[in-house]
């Protein structure tokens, strides 16, 4: 008798029959259900809707958050947060301007951002920008904006968006490469008419910690050997008449590193400051010789500007790219005559 017993789908008296193909047509109708939300939450995870697609770029190792997004794709983000206190899935940075800019950030900012004090962590109080954080410190400050593994740092500022450039190489240093630009930055976001806030969210410290990503970085010995031996692409995004020679700037010496191509910032804005497309982009290294196949390393007056480049760089997909830190600041004055030249 057990072999007549019904088995799954398989059942022999009428009504039975009926009622198993009902449970079938239910589990196929689930079934199908889950796994077309599935994918369609996938699609809209990072891609957005419309005019936007392309945010997560899959390598082999590891997903890579776009370095730069349009403002229209972190304002459909902001309707998708309904507790910015708690929300650790996204930490949106305002990193005000060149010289702090806290004051314009109390005035109004891109809803539930925080601000970003670039001042914080520095080894010199008198510290720049463009000076590297002491690590411990840089942590815990991470910890305190409630940025945790996960998170999507959203970073923008009002100032070309050299300054976010800049933090979004330094989180990438110390490990955390889901970090994206805001394109245009503030400038965009106002132009675009959109709402700002005055509200800054109450997050939960995390337990973040850094982790080295030392590709991302070249030092003077190592620019030293690349520009004796070639071995990467020497971009460096400062004036063309300074990268000449021909204007001069007090306590540097005048001058390029022999063989360095100037890809000058303002030629990879556009006229409203965000990042030109893609296509144009291209053509613009092509034109000046830029091999996006081979190794780079950008640099410019005090490694700053040279962190757009590389976020640049990386948008293309090209990834082999590095920032020399000290930029021409360091080299003006460390570097032997031989080791600078202009025209
Ligand atoms: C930014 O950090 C610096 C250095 O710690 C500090 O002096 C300054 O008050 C901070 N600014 C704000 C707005 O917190
Ligand atoms: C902007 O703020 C106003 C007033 O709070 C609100 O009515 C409006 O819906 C907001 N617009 C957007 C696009 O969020």
């Amino acid at each position: 008798m057990a072999a007549d017993k019904p088995r799954g789908c398989f059942i022999s008296s009428g009504r039975a029959i009926l009622m198993t193909l009902l449970v079938c047509v239910v589990i196929i109708a689930v079934a199908l259900i889950v796994f077309f939300s599935t994918t369609s939450a996938q699609n809209g995870l990072d891609h957005g809707k419309g005019d936007y697609s392309g945010s997560l770029v899959h390598t082999t190792d590891s997903c890579q958050y776009d370095p730069i997004v349009p403002a229209q794709w972190l304002h459909r983000k902001l309707g998708q947060i309904r507790d910015a206190d708690n929300d650790d899935c996204m930490r949106i940075l305002d990193a005000g301007t060149y010289m702090d800019g806290h004051d314009l950030y109390l005035k109004g900012h891109i809803p539930n951002a925080l601000f970003y004090n670039t001042s914080q962590c520095l080894f010199d109080p008198q510290g720049r920008v463009g000076d590297l954080p002491d690590e411990e410190c840089f942590q815990e400050y991470i910890r305190l904006l409630g940025i945790s593994r996960n998170t999507h740092v959203v970073v923008y500022d009002r100032y070309l968006n050299i300054v976010a450039s800049r933090i979004w190489w330094t989180l990438r240093l110390f490990g955390h490469n889901k970090v994206s630009i805001v394109d245009g930055g503030m400038s965009a976001w106002t132009r675009l008419g959109y709402n700002t806030s005055l509200y800054s969210p109450r997050v939960k410290k995390t337990e973040f910690r850094i982790k080295h990503n030392p590709s991302l970085l070249v030092d003077f010995d190592d620019m030293t050997a690349i520009v004796k031996e070639k071995t990467a692409q020497v971009v460096d995004s400062r004036d063309p008449k300074e990268f000449t020679g021909e204007t001069t700037t007090p306590g540097y010496k005048t001058g390029h590193m022999p063989g360095a191509i100037n890809v000058p910032l303002k030629e990879v804005l556009d006229t409203d400051d965000t990042i030109k497309p893609p296509g144009e982009l291209k053509q613009i290294f092509a034109d000046r010789g830029v091999d996006l196949t081979q190794p780079i390393v950008s640099t410019c007056r005090t490694g700053v500007y040279s962190t757009t480049l590389t976020a640049i760089f990386f948008s293309l997909g090209v990834d082999n790219v590095a920032s020399y830190d000290g930029s021409w600041q360091d080299w003006s004055r460390r570097a032997t005559d031989d080791m600078i030249t202009t025209g």
